[in-house]
């Protein structure tokens, strides 16, 4: 999440990445780019970054941001699922997934992300294909919708909301932001969190099952675990407990197969300073994972990485999982 393109957990993030001149790295959700000029600027003069979004807006935008780094920097449209195709055989020696959407496409009233500005229904992130939020609420079944905002949303609400959602549409169509909050809101007009909005969580339910967001993340987890080079990173940054559940449970998984080890086996939280700067990274937790080197296979006494990271962990706050499922990205919508 960032607001004025100010990168969430950034020191956090690239410490784990231990990024060095000459490494090969992916951002596999560029954003606007906040991390990974940082990145470039820590791996000078020659690190390389694969920079991948599946937003195209997005991409042309951080495609301007990184222009300074010339050919340091190659960029395409897809999923990080797909970094693969983008690598060309190469093995990246860190992997920084920063998950949800970007601060443009929350303030875009036309992208449909946000309760606050009237605009389309859409909350696609790649607009050239799938289908929209007005779509789905427009044709899902009422259990289905039920389901798909339980799910996602984790709103208890969920089928006091499809209820009203089928009987609404019923008269006419719901293809707007408002149009849609408004039903939420007399379905359910109290969240359960004092100051959240009641149509924070439905929102967010249609945002994941759009993008189809929570669709086999674990895999994509263990798939770019195993692209890494020897000490490689994998570092993600969560922002809602669905997402940051399915996240430690794969990361638990490598390290127990191996090749792999946790930096931490708390997730790392914002500090108090990044807080005051920036309440909406409230919600933020990172997750890091190494890829061993050789001889730590052979020999696991050689593994003192997250023993030496712990004895000089800088302010950032552990916690295991998530205490709150709202997402702050969606918070600010
Ligand atoms: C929170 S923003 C990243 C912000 C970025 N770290 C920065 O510093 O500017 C998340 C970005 O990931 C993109 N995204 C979300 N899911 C994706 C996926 N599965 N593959 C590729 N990009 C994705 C979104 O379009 C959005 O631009």
């Amino acid at each position: 999440m960032q607001r004025g393109h100010t990168p969430v957990l950034l020191h956090e993030a690239l410490e784990r990445l231990s990024v060095e001149p000459g490494g090969l790295y992916v951002d596999g959700t560029l954003g606007l780019a906040g991390h990974a000029a940082e990145l470039l600027r820590r791996s000078a003069p020659d690190g390389r970054l694969l920079g991948l979004d599946r937003d195209g807006e997005t991409l042309a935008r951080a495609a301007e941001t990184l222009r300074p780094f010339g050919t340091r920097v190659h960029l395409a449209q897809a999923d990080f699922r797909e970094a693969e195709q983008h690598l060309a055989g190469a093995r990246p020696n860190g992997v920084l997934l920063d998950l949800g959407v970007n601060s443009v496409q929350l303030d875009s009233p036309e992208r449909g992300f946000s309760f606050r500005f009237e605009g389309p229904l859409d909350m696609r992130l790649d607009r050239s294909r799938g289908v929209s939020a007005a779509d789905v609420v427009q044709h899902l079944r009422e259990d289905e919708l039920a389901d798909v905002i339980y799910r996602f949303g984790e709103e208890p609400a969920s089928r006091r909301i499809a209820r009203a959602i089928v009987a609404a549409r019923q008269s006419q169509a719901l293809t707007t932001t408002l149009a849609l909050a408004e039903v939420v809101r007399r379905a359910a007009p109290r969240a359960r969190r004092p100051g959240l909005d009641p149509a924070t969580r439905t929102f967010q339910a249609l945002r994941i099952h759009v993008n189809g967001e929570l669709e086999r993340l674990g895999d994509a987890m263990k798939h770019l675990a195993a692209l890494l080079a020897e000490d490689g990173r994998l570092v993600v940054i969560a922002f809602h407990s669905l997402e940051d559940r399915e996240v430690k449970h794969a990361f638990r998984a490598l390290a127990a197969e191996g090749p792999f080890e946790l930096l931490e086996r708390r997730a790392v939280r914002p500090g108090d300073e990044e807080l005051a700067r920036n309440p909406r990274a409230r919600s933020a937790r990172l997750r890091a994972l190494r890829r061993l080197r050789a001889d730590e296979e052979r020999d696991p006494r050689a593994r003192s990485y997250s023993r030496r990271l712990a004895a000089r962990r800088p302010d950032g706050r552990d916690e295991d999982e998530h205490d709150d499922a709202s997402d702050a990205r969606q918070e600010a919508a």
